[in-house]
């Protein structure tokens, strides 16, 4: 059936239904990516990335003490959130305490909604030791991890998608990223932004 065959009534509602759609900014905007930075509001709604517990993590860009040092000119934003796990007593304020970064967001498509997480590495193995152990959960269920080795290049790598999720269903979610793992090796996480559809 032709759109010029169907009744009058039906084709106002189809369009009526187009423009609600187009119109509402958080629909017209999830079909486009949405970029959190670190230590900035969702452009959208306004949230944050909450971390905790809120003494093991610096504003990396101005942590004086940080022993990572990457060239915020590569970094979005100019700034990152830096947090390392230790298991040993008294290396950090919070020895053997897994360190969070949870984010709460609404996704929108039932099909095609992701969240992508970008992280700045360091590869060196002391100052710092740049090794990654890292978890991801959504609704507090486990959905991935990242597991890297430095390998003693003395660069920093940039923009690199430590998880990626192409298959995020509608609704409101809760993103965590867990750095470390009770009586676990040390971990650096450099978190850098966060994309999601
Ligand atoms: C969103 O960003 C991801 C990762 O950079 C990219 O693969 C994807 O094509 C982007 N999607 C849109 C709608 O721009
Ligand atoms: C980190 O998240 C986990 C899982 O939600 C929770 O059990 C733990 O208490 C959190 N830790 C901190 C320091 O907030
Ligand atoms: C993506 O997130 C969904 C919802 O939490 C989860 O069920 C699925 O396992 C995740 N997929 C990947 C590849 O992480
Ligand atoms: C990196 O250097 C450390 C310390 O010198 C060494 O133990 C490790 O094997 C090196 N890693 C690689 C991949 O060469
Ligand atoms: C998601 O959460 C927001 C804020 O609490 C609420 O307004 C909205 O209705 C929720 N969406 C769904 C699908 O539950």
């Amino acid at each position: 059936m032709n759109v010029k065959d169907w009744p009058l009534h039906s084709v106002i509602y189809t369009l009526s239904s187009l423009l609600f759609l187009f119109s509402h900014p958080l629909i017209a905007a999830t079909l486009v990516n949405i970029t959190v930075d670190d230590s900035g509001p969702d452009p959208i709604t306004g949230a944050r990335i909450a971390y905790s517990p809120s003494d093991a993590w610096s504003f990396g860009q101005d942590c004086t003490a940080c022993t990572a040092r990457p060239d915020p000119a590569q970094a979005f934003m100019r700034t990152w959130h830096d947090g390392t796990f230790n298991a040993v007593p008294g290396t950090t304020n919070d020895p053997n305490v897994v360190l969070n970064a949870t984010f709460s967001f609404e996704s929108f498509f039932v099909a095609g909604s992701a969240i992508y997480v970008y992280c700045i590495l360091a590869h060196t193995s002391v100052s710092p030791d740049g090794n990654s152990d890292i978890t991801f959960l959504i609704d507090g269920e486990a959905v991935g991890s990242f597991f890297q080795a430095p390998n003693n290049a003395t660069n920093y790598g940039f923009n690199v998608p430590v998880y990626t999720n192409a298959s995020i269903p509608s609704g409101n979610h809760t993103f965590t990223l867990q750095n470390g793992h009770v009586d676990g090796p040390k971990s650096l996480v450099l978190l850098d932004y966060i994309v999601y559809t």
